[in-house]
């Protein structure tokens, strides 16, 4: 039985195989059509989302398959007391593949190992998504045309936000790799972050908090929103949120080839202005969510075409 609960679960060669699948899905819908025909998908969300649980869910329905769902910790028992583990037991009775989405950190691994089926991390905490990772990396695959030879800059909440760190252990398996970090001073990317997997490595980086200084630079930008649910008092929120507001000003000296990519959803750190530059591939990111996350339940189910 296989889990994702964090991307380096997931070996290179893993990871290529998914993105060769995702790809094949795009070409030839058809063929997947009918290949979870029978199977359950439980989405248990126990956090707000859009994106990952519809996204997941609209995954199983393109594959034949269908989908059971908690869409709030509120409407489910884990209001009464319910534990996670208890949780997963019993889920395991109805689904043959969970998608879970935790604020507590270490909650999917929690029930990946009380579960008899396989459980995907859509987010625990301020930890890690993978699924978005997937997405990115095929983002950027399909976008750029490679995932090697990159300067790859993140900017806005790199302290709280888990797809960023995420994001940074997938792309330093990577060829000839540079990150430029770009944060306010309080929300650097944390110790763990910059320790265990930049500096481990040897991958060149810059940490800064001037994103036009830095622009030029940039094959990639991943902006990403300042988190409120993350923040112990407003204050420090209300002070921060608006770090980073991109405008088609501060893209002047980008390259014609940037690509601009956020997780979503975004308050007001990329201007609507920017939208219609083709530089913009942030929606398009969505659509790739959803086939990567396609390509990986078939991964999880082994029920690869
Ligand atoms: N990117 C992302 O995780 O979005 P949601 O919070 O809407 O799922």
């Amino acid at each position: 039985m296989r889990h994702l609960i964090d991307i380096l679960d997931l070996s290179t060669e893993e990871i290529d195989e998914l993105i060769v699948t995702a790809k094949d899905i795009i070409e030839n819908p058809k063929k997947y059509s009918e290949a979870c025909h029978g199977k359950k998908l439980a989405t248990l969300f126990f956090e707000p989302s859009t994106r990952t649980r519809l996204s997941f869910e609209a995954a199983m329905y393109e594959l034949g398959g269908n989908v059971i769902s908690v869409s709030s910790a509120a409407s489910s028992s884990a209001s009464k007391g319910e534990s996670v583990a208890d949780t997963a037991k019993v889920v395991s009775c109805y689904a043959d593949i969970i998608a879970m989405r935790h604020p507590k950190e270490g909650a999917p691994y929690v029930a990946s190992m009380n579960a008899s089926i396989p459980v995907i991390n859509a987010g625990d905490g301020g930890h890690s998504h993978p699924t978005q990772t997937l997405a990115d990396l095929l983002t950027i695959c399909c976008e750029k045309g490679r995932l090697d030879n990159l300067t790859v800059g993140f900017c806005g909440d790199l302290k709280f936000g888990r797809t960023v760190h995420s994001l940074i252990s997938a792309m330093s398996r990577y060829t000839n790799i540079k990150f430029v970090l770009v944060s306010p001073v309080e929300l650097k990317v944390p110790s763990y972050v910059k320790k265990d997997i930049i500096q481990r490595k040897n991958i060149e980086y810059v940490q800064t908090t001037d994103l036009e200084s830095v622009m030029p630079e940039l094959d990639v930008l991943y902006m990403t929103r300042v988190q409120k649910e993350r923040f112990f008092n407003e204050e420090d929120y209300l002070r921060l949120k608006d770090s980073y507001i991109l405008t088609p000003e501060k893209l002047k000296n980008a390259k014609d080839d940037l690509i601009i990519l956020h997780p979503l959803p975004r308050v007001n750190e990329i201007a609507v202005s920017i939208d219609d530059d083709p530089r913009a591939c942030y929606f398009k990111q969505v659509y790739y969510a959803k086939i990567m996350r396609m390509s990986l339940i078939l991964k999880c189910l082994g029920e690869e075409r």
